[in-house]
């Protein structure tokens, strides 16, 4: 082709989703496959969400309201804070898109966690600019390897609380001593994706910050409490200077209509929320009771998903596959002896120990 993009760009290597289970099920002639691989909810939306988005449906001609005006007021009021300190994303992907548009170019560095969610890697090699890894130590991110890696040229730290795919999570102590040790002109971007899911009372709380320290962004996202990741909709939480220069490369009705009359509603879903809390602690611990009966290491997790080692990852991952479950090999993450399981339904996580058994 005579088109040539450039390098930084062409050299990006896509991010790869799991496949839908319907393209899984045809391929291997399974019925009735369970799907236990990309963190989503199992309770599918909330009803709340589910009713608003039927009453949007019939306005849909008409272009979205561009701020997202009532989902960020019902988000300032929640957490007590201005509209002025939210921006809204099409999934917080978006989000961490907008930040890397508006703060980095060609040279500069952005510090991440190795591995971690793929997303900031991509991102920041789209704005031309390079990540830099710091090995995970122990299965958690090691703040002061991070710390140690910032130069003249860093801009950026994203830190993943709690971390995708080790369940990992970091201290108030942890976090503090860390930030001392960032320049001031340092984003500290904390995505928090499966915060809803953190049961550590020593987990560090991010909100706290925000009054305190102009440098930290905080990412949330409907897609995984909320049951709503099909519908893309996730916000940052920064201050007012920082998000109006957001404001500034975000796409003018980045937010569909129905994924802000959805995530309007599922805020009032408590009852809601509460059932996916409750589902998710008691089949983490179901999943902890039967693998310690079994022997089988895994990670404590702080998120709604696990990490268990198997052996030989691919080959279990491949073996549970034909018994219709499906989750993730972390071969690709640098742990080729664990796969990583989502929390699913009480069925659910009982097929897949009865699964596992049969396959190890
Ligand atoms: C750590 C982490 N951050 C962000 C996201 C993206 O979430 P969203 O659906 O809001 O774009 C994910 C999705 O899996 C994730 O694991």
């Amino acid at each position: 082709m005579k088109i040539k993009a450039p390098n930084h760009i062409s050299g990006i290597t896509p991010y790869l989703p799991g496949k839908p289970m319907e393209e899984l099920e045809r391929e291997l002639g399974i019925k009735d496959s369970i799907k236990l691989a990309s963190n989503e909810n199992p309770l599918g939306p909330s009803p709340k969400a589910m009713a608003a988005v039927q009453k949007e449906l019939a306005k849909t001609n008409r272009y979205p309201e561009g701020g997202g005006y009532y989902l960020t007021q019902k988000l300032a009021r929640k957490f007590n804070i201005s509209p002025k300190n939210i921006v809204l994303g099409n999934g917080s992907d978006d989000v961490i898109g907008m930040l890397t548009k508006a703060f980095l170019i060609p040279g500069d560095e952005a510090i991440m966690p190795s591995p971690s969610f793929l997303m900031y890697e991509i991102m920041v090699q789209v704005a031309g600019a390079i990540s830099v890894r710091v090995p995970l130590s122990s299965y958690s991110i090691d703040l002061t390897a991070m710390a140690a890696r910032v130069t003249s040229k860093t801009r950026m730290i994203f830190l993943t609380h709690p971390n995708n795919p080790t369940g990992s999570f970091l201290t108030e102590e942890a976090f503090c001593s860390f930030i001392r040790k960032i320049p001031e002109e340092v984003l500290i971007v904390l995505d928090e994706a499966y915060i809803e899911f953190v049961r550590d009372a020593s987990s560090l709380d991010s909100l706290s910050y925000l009054t305190r320290d102009q440098r930290i962004v905080v990412l949330r996202t409907f897609s995984k409490a909320y049951g709503l990741a099909g519908l893309r909709v996730g916000y940052g939480i920064m201050d007012p200077d920082i998000s109006s220069l957001l404001h500034r490369v975000r796409q003018p009705f980045n937010v569909n209509s129905l994924a802000q009359a959805a995530a309007t509603a599922a805020l009032d879903d408590v009852d809601f929320l509460e059932k996916t809390q409750a589902l998710v602690h008691n089949g983490l611990n179901y999943i902890y009771r039967t693998l310690d009966k079994k022997g089988i290491p895994y990670l404590p997790s702080q998120a709604n998903f696990l990490m268990i080692r198997v052996g030989d990852a691919d080959r279990v991952y491949r073996k549970l596959l034909q018994e219709g479950v499906i989750v993730r090999s972390m071969t690709s993450y640098g742990f080729p002896d664990y796969i990583r399981l989502t929390i699913g339904l009480e069925m659910e996580n009982e097929r897949f120990i009865k699964a596992l058994e049969k396959v190890l």
